[in-house]
């Protein structure tokens, strides 16, 4: 351990660690050390350097609270979250996206085909389609947590004229599978730009926009829990989110319909009489499968 040098550091780190250590644990810490060990030679990182990387790091952590996750938010715009989630994104069924740092638990239950829309601006949209799984089955009892913004491009957490828990609801399927809302097409918004990550995307010329979208996440028995969220096809960020979310099987669109054509059989059935607009969205989920053992130090062939 005495006398380390820039080429034996890595190694002596590892061997600081104790013979009880969790494998796991121990596989990605040494993993973590040899990038980040090779990154500071790699760039031959300067004094300065690295202290203007541990104050926005402070920095990033100061402005976090239960309410402001300045660090999922760093992980969001370096494109890690989503790389997490195509690297455990089931092979088959509906992608899954990010998660993003709006979702409220216990949001207030909605019947199926019932309206999140109430007395907000903004034309009606009917979202519908079938809970599935892989092989078609429709899946009745599956639960949806849906959330979404106004037509403002804000959540009800980002908007005080809002209510809490204004464009959030969850809805259970019905025996076919299916689930169906009513409300207003959300607009493309910013990420939190106030903040140490404001700062960098704006030191790296990138933008802050994320193309409009609705999340849900669906979880019913036997099957994988899906976090994701479609975005439309006509958005002007679709191909350049900053959080790095859209997958083509997540694009929908937003089909105008003509006056007079609203559905029966919806909470605002009979009080439509203008256009609308729908969106037809099936949700396919994967069955459960046993997980792959988790990689080591023993058992993975690390470069
Ligand atoms: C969102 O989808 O709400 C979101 C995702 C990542 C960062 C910020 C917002
Ligand atoms: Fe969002």
């Amino acid at each position: 351990m005495r006398n380390v040098t820039s080429d034996t550091i890595t190694e002596a780190f590892l061997k600081t660690f104790g013979s009880e250590t969790n494998p796991r644990l121990a596989f990605i810490m040494e993993r973590f050390a040899h990038h980040l060990h090779a990154f500071a030679r790699e760039t031959n990182l300067t004094h300065e350097e690295w202290m203007r990387g541990i104050q926005f790091l402070e920095a990033t952590g100061a402005i976090s609270d239960d309410k402001r996750h300045e660090f999922v938010l760093l992980s969001d715009i370096f494109g890690l979250s989503a790389l997490v989630d195509m690297l455990h994104s089931p092979e088959d069924g509906t992608s899954s996206s990010v998660l993003g740092p709006f979702h409220q638990e216990n949001a207030p239950p909605l019947a199926v085909g019932g309206d999140l829309k109430k007395d907000n601006p903004g034309d009606v949209v009917l979202v519908e389609g079938i809970v599935k799984s892989v092989d078609g089955t429709p899946l009745g009892g599956a639960k949806i947590d849906i959330w979404q913004t106004a037509t403002n491009g804000l959540y009800a957490a980002q908007d005080e004229a809002m209510a809490p828990f204004e464009f959030h609801a969850t809805m259970v399927t019905g025996e076919d599978g299916r689930y169906a809302f009513t409300t207003v097409r959300p607009a493309p918004y910013t990420v939190p730009t106030d903040g140490p990550v404001g700062e960098l995307l704006e030191a790296t010329g990138r933008h802050p926009w994320r193309p409009s979208h609705l999340h849900f996440i669906v979880a019913a028995n036997g099957h994988r829990r899906l976090v994701t969220e479609v975005f439309p096809r006509d958005d002007a960020y679709l191909d350049e989110d900053a959080v790095f979310g859209v997958r083509d099987d997540l694009i929908m669109e937003y089909v105008p319909q003509p006056p007079g054509t609203f559905p029966a059989g919806l909470e605002l059935s009979g009080k439509v009489d203008g256009p609308w607009w729908k969106v037809s969205f099936d949700l396919v989920l994967c069955a459960l499968k046993t997980a792959a053992p988790e990689k080591t130090l023993e058992n993975c062939n690390a470069d």
